[in-house]
């Protein structure tokens, strides 16, 4: 096959440590071989996979299930993150050094925001020993009370249950504060309000171990999805205003947020369909990171290494990996995209299970062409996912 790299860019492929795949347990939603597909298709060659799933990933089993069934489709290296309690609820430390020895690449109850200060104190410390992390999805359930969109003009018009930006930041200081006191590093998931980025950046100058993540879409997205996509919207943590989108994209341009990560979290049509209340929060994200991060580029926020360094060297070095070397004699793993390309974000062109997002119709520019994994070609644009 000839490959046509004119006027295309060469990069390392890229990194998201957090994907929700759903295996074992909710596989209707996607399962590690759609997971895959979707991370192949945009650029990505390494996902770490979330714990939320039925059974949680609280035991070596699960640890394996995952990482063995990521190794049998083959398109892409597939790593479990394990749970920090025993199934998920809050209360008793899973074993973590047995996980982490098993493949865990770190620890988080993402999707469950109930952990008290005391254990998740007991957590940082127990992970830190052992050369690992805890992240944690910041959000005060108490200060959320139920509400479903970012509180704000919008959510009053629509009159739709708000949810306080504060409910975020207080557990980001939480966190911080408990960091600093143990020495122990944490991770904040998709962080997206101003008060957040500002308390990381405080706690980074204090010379605290936090790190932080963004998604794509709080990157470029804001509450006025609501008025057209109704809970195709609803995502958790929820998109906010321009002010928090201008936060974040500043905060990544300035190394206070280190890197991106999709938050991949897909949901079933008839599950997204249901009426705000009851509709499960979460958005895809695997084929639209390199897109926005572009976007960005195109903007004037940060140079096209940096691009590269967000989406594959940082997420790569966090979880201990080393970034795939693009060098004469080296294994390829790599990807190959066109930064000007348009496409449209349709059924067909998204290769996920579901469909969940919103911009489900529209053009977005930025395209992966190939992706190389293991010295082969495992997605390219023309012939799409090859196995093998
Ligand atoms: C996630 C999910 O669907 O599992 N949803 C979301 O809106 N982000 C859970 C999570 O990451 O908090
Ligand atoms: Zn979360
Ligand atoms: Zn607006
Ligand atoms: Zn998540």
């Amino acid at each position: 096959e000839i490959i046509d790299a004119k006027d295309k860019i060469i990069s390392p492929s890229f990194c998201d440590i957090h994907v929700h795949f759903r295996d074992p347990g909710q596989t209707y939603k996607e399962d590690i071989r759609t997971g895959s597909m979707a991370a192949v298709a945009g650029g990505y060659t390494t996902v770490v996979c979330m714990p939320n799933t039925f059974p949680a990933i609280d035991e070596v089993s699960i640890v394996r299930y995952v990482i063995e069934k990521g190794e049998e489709v083959g398109l892409c290296r597939v790593l479990p993150a394990a749970a920090i309690t025993k199934g998920r609820k809050g209360k008793e430390l899973t074993e973590m050094a047995l996980l982490k020895d098993a493949g865990a690449v770190y620890f988080t109850d993402d999707g469950a925001p109930v952990m008290d200060s005391f254990i998740m104190r007991k957590a940082m410390e127990y992970a830190g020993s052992i050369g690992s992390f805890v992240a944690d999805h910041c959000e005060d359930l108490n200060l959320s009370n139920n509400g479903v969109a970012h509180e704000g003009e919008i959510a009053a018009a629509l009159g739709l249950p708000p949810l306080p930006p504060e409910a975020e930041d207080t557990m980001v200081a939480r966190n911080c504060v408990l960091s600093i006191q143990t020495g122990m590093p944490v991770h904040i998931c998709h962080i997206s309000s101003r008060l957040s980025v500002e308390i990381v950046a405080w706690a980074k100058a204090l010379g605290a171990k936090v790190t932080a993540e963004v998604t794509p879409h709080h990157l470029s997205l804001t509450d006025d999805e609501w008025l057209d996509f109704d809970c195709k919207a609803k995502v958790s943590p929820p998109l906010r205003e321009h002010k928090d989108v201008e936060a974040v994209r500043w905060g990544l341009e300035a190394g206070i947020i280190d890197f991106v990560a999709t938050d991949h979290a897909p949901h079933a049509h008839h599950e997204k369909m249901l009426e705000h209340q009851n509709c499960p929060p979460g958005m895809i994200g695997l084929q639209f990171a390199l897109p926005t991060v572009l976007n960005l580029v195109k903007k004037d926020y940060f140079d096209l290494e940096k691009a590269i360094r967000v989406l594959s060297t940082e997420p790569m070095k966090k979880i201990g990996l080393k970034p795939p070397a693009i060098k004469v004699g080296e294994t390829a793993e790599l990807v190959i995209f066109d930064p000007f390309e348009s496409w449209e974000v349709n059924e067909e062109t998204i290769l996920s299970k579901s469909k969940n997002t919103p911009l489900l119709g529209k053009k977005i520019e930025g395209k992966v062409k190939y992706t190389f994994y293991n010295g082969k070609i495992v997605y390219s644009d023309s012939s799409g996912v090859s196995c093998g």
